[in-house]
């Protein structure tokens, strides 16, 4: 059995602390979760910006961050191969891909989906497509809006994984929903070529 099945707590990272991982780990102090940082620098180097977020974003290695359950990609798209080296296998891992192949030229991959192909690159790991639609301003702010709650999408191919990101966003305070699977969801909410995916920046709260 494993940690989800087995209901133990997970252990979350983020790798990439530019616009989108800052306002990634805003989102997990806002609720006193515990998240790791990495990105290529030494995590003393960014130590002071992740404290001013919270006590509980923790800069480390991208060694240590990919020890996590679950993995948020909040690097460039073209970075993310150097992220997926990290390890050999990604077996038991969700990915959480966050990046958007915008002015990738849809032949550089291969006609698929940009969240498939970086599934690709990730041998082994379950991989959702969310938390990408919104700019990072938006995605900073708390999702607690007007009374209700800013929505986020996610795509997978594994309903486990993307049953188990549904509940972390909930946890965090936002509305997820589910688009299906990466080649249907998917492509709604990613970059092609020059071209947005039309829930691309669409800034919806659902009311309950
Ligand atoms: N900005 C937005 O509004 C927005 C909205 C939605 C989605 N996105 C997507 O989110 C992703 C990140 O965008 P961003 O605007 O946050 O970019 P960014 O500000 O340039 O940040 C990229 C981060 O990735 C780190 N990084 C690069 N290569 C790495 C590697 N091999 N291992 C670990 N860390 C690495 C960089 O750190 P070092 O270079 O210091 O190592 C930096 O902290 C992109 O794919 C983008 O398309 C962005």
């Amino acid at each position: 059995m494993n940690k989800s099945e087995n209901n133990v707590a997970k252990s979350y990272a983020i790798i990439g602390f530019g616009h989108i991982g800052k306002a990634l780990a805003k989102a997990f102090a806002r609720k006193g979760i515990e998240v790791s940082v990495a990105t290529t620098h030494d995590p003393e180097s960014f130590a002071s910006e992740a404290a001013a977020i919270g006590a509980g974003i923790n800069p480390t290695t991208l060694a240590e961050a990919v020890e996590a359950d679950v993995i948020f990609l909040a690097v460039r798209f073209e970075s993310h191969p150097d992220v997926a080296k990290a390890l050999p296998d990604w077996q038991g891992k969700i990915i959480v891909d966050v990046t958007n192949a915008y002015g990738v030229p849809p032949e550089k991959l291969g006609g698929l989906p940009s969240a498939k192909f970086v599934a690709r690159a990730f041998t082994g790991g379950k991989l959702v497509k969310g938390f990408n639609h919104l700019g990072a301003a938006i995605l900073a702010r708390d999702p607690a809006v007007h009374g209700g709650r800013r929505v986020v999408f996610m795509a997978s191919d594994d309903d486990g994984a993307a049953a188990e990101i549904d509940a972390l966003a909930e946890k965090l305070g936002f509305a997820p929903v589910k688009l299906g699977g990466l080649s249907a969801g998917g492509l709604l909410v990613q970059a092609h070529g020059n071209t947005w995916g039309q829930l691309i920046f669409q800034d919806l709260v659902k009311f309950k």
